[in-house]
């Protein structure tokens, strides 16, 4: 293990406290459980792992305590509780959990009250990634939190990211990247839908079509480009083709996917999208000039 925080108390041991657990363990933490279904916890024992007989005993046992229950309601129930935050006496807390908007401000005023530290994480991968240390998890909660407990950060999961100083800010940051993560994977099973109706093979246009485009250099290209000229909200320099090139694109895209006969209700929505920035006066500007329809809010009579 490389220094820092030497023991660890993982409350919740579902399918991602697990990991959560077993990761730390093969870093060398000296890692304690508990879980509601003491079953659960009987490898750990086995393994010569220490298993709390209570949430409090599990808070009471170690330098940092990661939970991982299923939602806000099993939160409340097992770690929002005095009993707990008595036996952390202001000990961090690492809350792993999916505990929506409502659990998050509970939490804080919790921990606020008691005066424990709280690091919010949002895991973007499985449980297995986490295992094998290549998951992405996004922290929010103050910076020196998260500088302090690196070396438990990096071995649950491999790539810890600080969103910013707010509790919420992971939580954030994980739902900017389900727009980018849903509709690609919407896109990828209406492309494989077109194929099947059309006699092409699944496997055929995942290989040699869709897998070459992240891997190359042109996706990442395409990426960095988008997110200058979003950043800068700049996008008429370094032009590589216009926004209204890219929609006579889709108009053919859709012709396409029409002919098919799948339903056209997701091209159709990335259209509706382009047409309010061709309304706009952008359509001779960088795609990425759709930025401006999206980043001022709900756009009545144009959305
Ligand atoms: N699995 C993933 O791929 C994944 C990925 C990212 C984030 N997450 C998040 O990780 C969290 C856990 O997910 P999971 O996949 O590990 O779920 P899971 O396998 O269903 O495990 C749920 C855990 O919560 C416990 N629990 C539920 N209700 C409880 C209650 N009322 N009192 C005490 N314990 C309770 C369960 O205890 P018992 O064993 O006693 O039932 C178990 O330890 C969720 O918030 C999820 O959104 C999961």
């Amino acid at each position: 293990m490389d220094g820092g925080t030497t023991t660890v108390s993982v409350i919740g041991l579902g399918n991602m406290g697990s990991a959560l657990a077993d990761a730390p363990i093969a870093k060398g933490f000296d890692v304690t459980v508990w879980n509601r279904t003491p079953a659960k916890a009987e490898r750990f024992a086995k393994a010569g792992q220490a298993v709390a007989r209570t949430p409090a005993a599990a808070a009471a046992a170690s330098d940092v305590v990661v939970v991982c229950l299923f939602d806000h309601a099993a939160n409340r129930d097992v770690v929002l509780t005095d009993g707990v935050a008595g036996a952390m006496r202001g000990k961090p807390l690492v809350q792993m959990s999916h505990v929506g908007t409502e659990g998050l401000a509970e939490l804080e005023a919790w921990a606020g009250r008691h005066g424990i530290p709280v690091l919010k994480g949002l895991i973007f991968v499985y449980p297995d990634d986490i295992r094998r240390g290549e998951g992405t998890v996004v922290y929010g909660g103050p910076r020196v939190l998260f500088d302090s407990l690196r070396p438990l950060l990096d071995a649950m999961g491999g790539r810890p990211v600080h969103a910013g100083e707010a509790l919420g800010a992971g939580a954030t940051l994980g739902a900017a990247y389900c727009c980018f993560l849903y509709p690609a994977l919407l896109g990828f099973l209406h492309g494989a839908a077109m194929c099947h109706r059309s006699g092409i093979a699944i496997e055929d246009f995942t290989k040699d079509v869709i897998m070459p485009f992240p891997r190359g250099r042109s996706f990442a290209g395409m990426l960095e480009g988008l997110m200058r000229a979003s950043a800068s909200r700049r996008y008429t320099g370094d032009l590589q083709a216009t926004l209204d090139a890219w929609y006579h694109d889709l108009e053919l895209a859709l012709d396409g996917v029409t002919a098919t006969g799948v339903s056209t209700a997701l091209m159709a929505a990335v259209r509706d999208r382009f047409n309010v920035a061709r309304a706009r006066g952008f359509g001779g500007q960088d795609v990425a000039a759709i930025f401006e329809t999206l980043v001022e809010g709900a756009n009545p009579g144009a959305d």
